[in-house]
């Protein structure tokens, strides 16, 4: 496996870059703005493709990197299903399994530190983000925190991980770099408390200024969302309304660009092809399953996902490979649900 823990020392923030092989797909957890170079570069020299970039919870100390990673890689944004962020492509809830090519996180959701916090387990190690940092916990006095559902997520979740378990905070303000969690249980002065009566005291008496740029971190990280306005404009968008009808023609495709556990969840569109975002580019190309289907038939590519994110970055390649008739379904099958579009479970 290939993992590399980077840092940003504007915000004491630790990313994380993992794959499971040179020239493999790779994600990043907990990306910084201003690291993005740093990261892209590093992914090529490292010869990896970066897939998924993954945000724990919504940070109010730095501007996270999902945007502009997006952007100039189109990976999917990930975040909880929870969060206030206006669009990310993927949105992942308790139970579900964070996947690149070759690796599998378990996903677990430890609200507390704030509402859309979540933790991401390997076999040896664990992404705790603030919930559980090394000789400390995060704050629980903003951002909807709770520090009875904190104390829920330590003791109730985290702490029954094997004590060798490795434990990759999303911060540090001291140089440490790794913990396990035998270690946290045994010297993390946080949590040697009797009962969470204890350990909401505790936490109510910090009494910490805010964060510096949090007026200015926290709105902008609610807006990372994929500007669609220029493939709104090129009339390559349909709405879900407008897609109901045009799915009772033939001369239509349906592409459905989710992962199989988001079909199975949430639904899909009867009739739609599977084709995951992450195999979108070898099907465009010529040769692909897709190209072949557009440029012998005719037929008009319509590609939907969750939330229109990753399908809107599907009509840029899919045009960009000469498929001037693709379009996609704005809002993705949440706007089709809303517009009671029929659905079929996987
Ligand atoms: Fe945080």
């Amino acid at each position: 496996m290939i993992f590399r823990q980077l840092f940003d020392q504007v915000s004491g923030t630790y990313s994380y870059l993992l794959a499971s092989r040179r020239g493999g797909e790779a994600l990043i957890i907990d990306p910084v703005l201003e690291k993005v170079e740093r990261y892209l570069q590093l992914v090529q020299e490292l010869d990896l493709k970066l897939v998924k970039a993954i945000d724990t919870h919504l940070h109010a100390d730095h501007i996270t990197g999902l945007g502009a990673l997006r952007d100039k890689t189109h990976c999917i944004t990930v975040m909880g299903e929870q969060t206030k962020a206006d669009v990310v492509s993927m949105r992942l809830a308790d139970g579900d399994k964070l996947t690149i090519e070759g690796l599998s996180l378990d996903v677990i959701y430890t609200p507390g530190h704030t509402d859309d916090s979540y933790s991401f387990v390997m076999p040896d190690r664990v992404f705790t983000g603030d919930t559980l940092l090394i000789r400390g916990t995060g704050r629980t006095d903003f951002q909807n925190g709770d520090p009875r559902m904190q104390f829920e997520s330590l003791f109730g979740r985290l702490l029954k991980l094997p004590e060798t378990t490795l434990v990759y905070p999303a911060h540090d303000y001291k140089g440490d770099t790794v913990s396990t969690i035998g270690e946290e249980k045994a010297y993390n002065p946080r949590l040697q408390v009797k009962s969470m009566e204890e350990y909401v005291e505790l936490m109510n008496n910090l009494k910490l200024a805010n964060p510096k740029m949090m007026d200015v971190v926290v709105p902008a990280n609610l807006k990372v969302g994929l500007h669609q306005e220029e493939i709104a404009r090129r009339g390559w968008t349909v709405t879900p309304a407008q897609a109901r009808t045009l799915t009772g023609f033939s001369d239509v495709t349906l592409v459905d660009l989710r992962e199989p556990a988001e079909r199975v969840r949430h639904g899909s569109i009867p009739g739609a092809l599977h084709v995951p975002y992450t195999a979108l580019q070898e099907n465009l190309a010529a040769g692909g399953l897709l190209h072949e289907l557009a440029q012998s038939s005719g037929k008009r590519l319509m590609f939907y996902c969750a939330f229109g994110e990753r399908s809107a970055m599907a009509v840029q390649a899919a045009q960009d490979a000469g498929l001037s008739k693709a379009c996609h379904i704005e809002g993705g099958i949440d706007a089709w649900k809303k517009a009671n579009g029929r659905l079929i479970t996987a």
